[in-house]
């Protein structure tokens, strides 16, 4: 039994743990930003995901070898974690498409397609939930009937949720619809822009699942609201650590932030996966420390962007 905290995944959603794991490092060879992985470490990461009690699992049809590997190395534990991918992606790998986002079709015969050759390549006869990707407009989701492809595919049992990875400028498009259950948003100490839209979006019940959260381990640099670039060192964060590394205080900062399930962190390496899993059992951070932490972001300029108001 895991020691992680869970939290519910929208009102009437799974309970997941609030790590979860990101395959997107799992994505190999070929692929337009390829990871070569030999695949006995591949074997190794996602059993000791499991192993270490973490419930949820991020993919997409876009990370290259990441579903098939996931239904290749742990298909069989199938009922450990709550699975999620991606729709609307090209069916086929693409390892010379120039960099930027892939083109993306929400068409519902491309969507009912990718969830087919999901199911096959996840070994499984379900997925617990589905989420756009690449941040779709308003005027596609209506152009192309996305939401009623979505509610079918749910009647059929083929998905048990659905959602959205959404960012800006659309994300204040697809809260408001109140269709999605679910949002994948980028957000950490680094990359605060969403934050009072997260919390928001908590408050009306929606599930929010959180990438980018340790900030690539912190060495990234993310910019302030005026365009500066800052990394770790120059968010006046260290002084906080209290033994957490900096990826842990990170993880810990974007745990804590209202609103947040779980945080989807990536990695192809086992003891990183460990590290991860440590951090996160130590909990949210102290009320204290994670308001010292939000005035020390503010002052480095690290702010969230305002949003209009989502009552
Ligand atoms: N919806 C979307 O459009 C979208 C876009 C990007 C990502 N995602 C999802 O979000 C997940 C996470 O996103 P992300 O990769 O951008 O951000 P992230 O989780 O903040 O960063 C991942 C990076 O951090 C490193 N890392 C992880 N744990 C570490 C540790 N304990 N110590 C040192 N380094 C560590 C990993 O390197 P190592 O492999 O060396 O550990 C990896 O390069 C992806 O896997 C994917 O599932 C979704």
């Amino acid at each position: 039994m895991s020691d992680l905290q869970r939290r519910r995944l929208g009102r009437e959603g799974p309970e997941v743990t609030v790590l979860g794991f990101g395959a997107m490092e799992l994505r190999g060879t070929p692929h337009r930003n390829p990871r070569p992985l030999d695949e006995a470490v591949v074997a190794d990461v996602l059993r000791t995901v499991l192993d270490e009690g973490v419930t949820f699992i991020d993919t997409s049809i876009d990370y290259g070898l990441s579903e098939e590997r996931i239904g290749r190395h742990i298909g069989a534990r199938r009922d450990e974690y709550i699975l999620a991918s991606k729709a609307g992606c090209p069916l086929e790998h693409l390892p010379d498409a120039p960099a930027g986002p892939l083109a993306h079709d929400y068409s519902a015969g491309n969507i009912r397609a990718g969830v087919e050759q999901s199911l096959r390549r996840l070994r499984t006869d379900r997925l617990d939930l589905l989420q756009l990707h690449i941040s779709p407009s308003l005027s596609t989701l209506r152009r192309d009937g996305v939401v009623e492809t979505l509610t079918a595919l749910r009647d059929e049992g083929k998905i048990r949720a659905f959602g959205v990875s959404s960012t800006l400028p659309h994300v204040d498009d697809h809260l408001e619809i109140g269709d999605f259950s679910a949002f994948q948003v980028p957000f950490s100490a680094l990359e605060r822009g969403l934050e009072t839209r997260i919390e928001l979006a908590g408050r009306r019940g929606f599930g929010i699942i959180v990438r980018g959260g340790v900030a690539q381990a912190g060495k990234r640099a993310k910019q302030t609201a005026d365009g500066r670039p800052v990394t770790w060192a120059g968010s006046g964060l260290e002084g906080l650590r209290d033994g957490d590394t900096e990826q842990g205080f990170l993880l810990r900062y974007a745990i804590t932030a209202p609103g947040v399930t779980t945080v989807i962190v990536g990695t192809a390496d086992p003891d990183h996966v460990r590290d991860n899993v440590r951090a996160a059992r130590r909990g949210p951070l102290p009320a204290d420390v994670f308001a010292e932490a939000r005035r020390r972001l503010d002052a480095a300029g690290l702010t969230p962007q305002p949003s209009p108001a989502v009552g």
